[in-house]
């Protein structure tokens, strides 16, 4: 069986060429950057930031935040150069394809599909959190069956990705606007707190800055870290240590810019705008992010912080009702944004596997009028929809860290594989210190993998056995790269 078949670079790029399967080019890099800002400041900084400080890193978890924004960088470099080289979309999905071959892209694609719906739903939820706190705060109630803790169904979240999904049919330039509105208001919040924040510091907050580690309490069984089941190693809160453990939660916060890759496809200029939407929304957001949490500790001693709402909760504690309400609002318009991204890029990535008969081509059709995967689109919703409205999560959301984690593993090892085996390719960006830096930004993300629970890492494992099973039952006979004979035992 010939699982490694890979599918030439120009083969990619000229499948998208086909009539039906097309994409509509219509995204510049400062779309793409707003897409890339949309989708990346959320639940992270609204939510993590207290959270990480008060139990994990102390004020030092400003540098927690510069950690993982390395880590993120190192596989940004790599996600930039393979998006110069092949602006198809698909993401990493496409990258594995033109390289390891067609398995490990099958592989690499199931694996998004898991990350983005799942983040989708997780962050609808989170959305709808702060829009039932939001009409509480008005006086509107609503029940708690319609949403609260554990609901019999989300509706707000359900409203929401649906409201969403129709955006998402309507058009790519339609999508990109309602982002920009969005992501405007979410960076002037995020702006207000750091300025309006900068006036009620208290530089003794600030001190001890990395307070002494201490170990927290030894969890056992399926809910400890993958590291310390294999090697033994303990987690500590706080102390350097802490930076580092810090790091791999608020990893979250970052996650996102690679589905700025996902659009490659609908740029006009991809070569040069997808490595400067990818590699500028995650210096913007690191800025962001790293300023917002040394506000925050700064002006609100870390082991009072708020873990729900953080920011909002630190304006409260100073006394600021009214600028509180706003972060609120902004939160709300925040979280919108990355649904609505994560919703546009599992499209993406479903999109190039079905135009690739890994799943059924017909599923793959563009919206004669839209431009865009309708059917795709709505079926995404659906699914959405049902986890965002009757699944509760909780700890589901670390699949998706480990899911990014993974992509970002298999696309570091990709760059390395296609400058060997295609040297001759334009490169438009090239990643530098190659193999040594994909090879470091390896490391770290599985570092930052084996912080992860059991758990997850089980979790993680059947959902990919399931996706074996699918690829062996329908992918390889169906493939577009399958031989005719293949084609005809099916
Ligand atoms: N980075 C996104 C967030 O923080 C997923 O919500």
């Amino acid at each position: 069986m010939d699982i490694f078949r890979t599918k030439s670079v120009e083969q990619s790029i000229r499948d998208t060429e086909a009539p039906e399967h097309q994409l509509h080019k219509r995204l510049t890099a400062t779309d793409l950057t707003v897409f890339g800002i949309g989708v990346i400041v959320g639940t992270g900084i609204f939510v993590l930031t207290g959270q990480v400080a008060k139990e994990v890193a102390g004020p030092a978890v400003a540098l927690s935040f510069v950690v993982a924004g390395i880590v993120c960088g190192l596989a940004a470099l790599c996600y930039a150069e393979f998006a110069s080289t092949i602006p198809v979309a698909g993401s990493a999905y496409t990258f594995s394809f033109a390289t390891l071959g067609e398995f490990p892209a099958w592989v690499i694609g199931w694996d998004l599909l898991l990350e983005l719906a799942l983040a989708a739903a997780v962050v609808s939820v989170g959305w709808s959190g702060y829009f039932a706190s939001m009409l509480a705060s008005i006086g509107l109630e609503l029940p708690a069956w319609l949403a609260g803790d554990d609901p019999v169904v989300n509706l707000p979240a359900v409203l929401i990705v649906l409201i969403l999904t129709v955006i998402l049919v309507a058009g790519i330039k339609l999508s990109s606007r309602v982002n920009l509105i969005l992501v405007i208001t979410k960076i002037t919040v995020v702006l207000l707190v750091i300025v309006a924040g900068l006036f009620f510091i208290k530089t003794a907050n600030y001190t001890p800055f990395i307070p002494e580690a201490v170990a927290t309490p030894r969890v056992e069984g399926l809910k400890a870290p993958l590291i310390q089941v294999l090697f033994g190693i303990t987690p500590v809160s706080f102390g350097v240590i802490g930076i580092f453990s810090a790091a791999a939660i608020v990893f979250f916060a970052f996650i996102g810019f690679d589905i700025v890759a996902t659009a490659a496809e609908e740029t006009i200029e991809p070569q040069r705008d997808v490595p400067r939407g990818i590699l500028g929304s995650l210096a913007i957001c690191t800025i962001l992010y790293v300023a917002v949490s040394l506000v925050v500790v700064g002006m609100q001693r870390y082991s009072d912080l708020s873990t729900a709402a953080p920011l909002s909760g630190a304006f409260t504690a100073v006394g600021q009702h009214w600028l509180a309400t706003i972060i609120s609002v902004g939160a709300i318009a925040g979280l919108t944004t990355v649904v609505l991204v994560l919703l546009m890029g599992q499209t993406r990535v479903l999109f190039a596997m079905c135009r690739d008969g890994l799943l059924p081509r017909s599923l793959a059709k563009v919206h004669p009028e839209y431009g865009t995967p309708a059917r795709l689109t709505i079926l995404i919703g659906v699914v959405t929809m049902a986890l965002a409205g009757f699944v509760s999560f909780g700890e589901l959301a670390e699949l998706v860290n480990i899911g990014t984690l993974f992509a970002f593993v298999v696309v570091s090892i990709g760059v390395v594989v296609l400058r060997r085996t295609r040297p001759d390719l334009p490169r438009a960006f090239r990643a530098p210190l190659v193999p040594v830096l994909p090879a470091v930004s390896v490391l770290a993300c599985v570092y930052l993998m084996l912080n992860l629970p059991v758990e997850t890492w089980l979790r993680f494992l059947v959902w990919m056995v399931v996706g074996v099973v699918v690829y062996f039952g329908y992918g390889y006979w169906h493939s577009r790269t399958a031989t005719p004979w293949q084609k005809a035992q099916h």
